[in-house]
């Protein structure tokens, strides 16, 4: 899965002008709307990794287009931060990515989406997100052992 961190005011923008335009991007990317770019903190970069994604996308207005200024400039530092976080705990960096586009670049935006979904494609999947998985498996294991072990009796959503 792949994490667009989208501006309000181009990316979105963009993103809903490639869906009105009906063009084909991979479904495999969640898109969060953010007021600006400049919110972005690394660490919410490194906390979507935690998390079992595979990449992250960081789209915001052009370079001098950004509505709070420096927004986009701050988040272009941010990412180049979070890469290098990536890179000494042995993660690829390409795995996150900044792209500048204007609220009518919705074919960009497709092809943004399209580019990072290859590059991924070609790294594999995250080694965090096999980590995760084997330890929500491991996890849920415990959970109905313990219940078994308690009589206790659990639905699935309760795990
Ligand atoms: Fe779009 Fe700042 S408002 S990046």
């Amino acid at each position: 899965m792949i994490v667009a961190f989208c501006c309000h005011y181009c990316a979105y923008a963009a993103a809903d002008l490639a869906g009105t335009m009906r063009l084909q991007y991979p479904d495999s990317v969640r898109i969060l709307r953010l007021p600006c770019t400049g919110k972005i903190e690394v660490n919410y970069l490194l906390a979507a990794f935690e998390r079992g994604v595979d990449g992250v996308i960081v789209a915001g207005c052009l370079e001098g287009g950004c509505h709070y200024q420096e927004g986009n400039l701050r988040a272009r530092r941010r990412v180049e931060r979070a890469k290098q976080m990536l890179k000494e705990i042995g993660l690829e960096p390409e795995r996150v990515e900044m792209f500048n586009l204007s609220s009518a670049d919705g074919t960009r935006f497709a092809a943004i989406v399209a580019e990072m979904y290859e590059r991924i494609a070609q790294l594999g999947p995250s080694p965090l997100r096999l980590n995760t998985a084997v330890c929500s498996e491991e996890a849920a294991k415990g959970d109905i052992l313990r219940s078994r072990h308690s009589g206790e009796k659990r639905s699935p959503e309760g795990l």
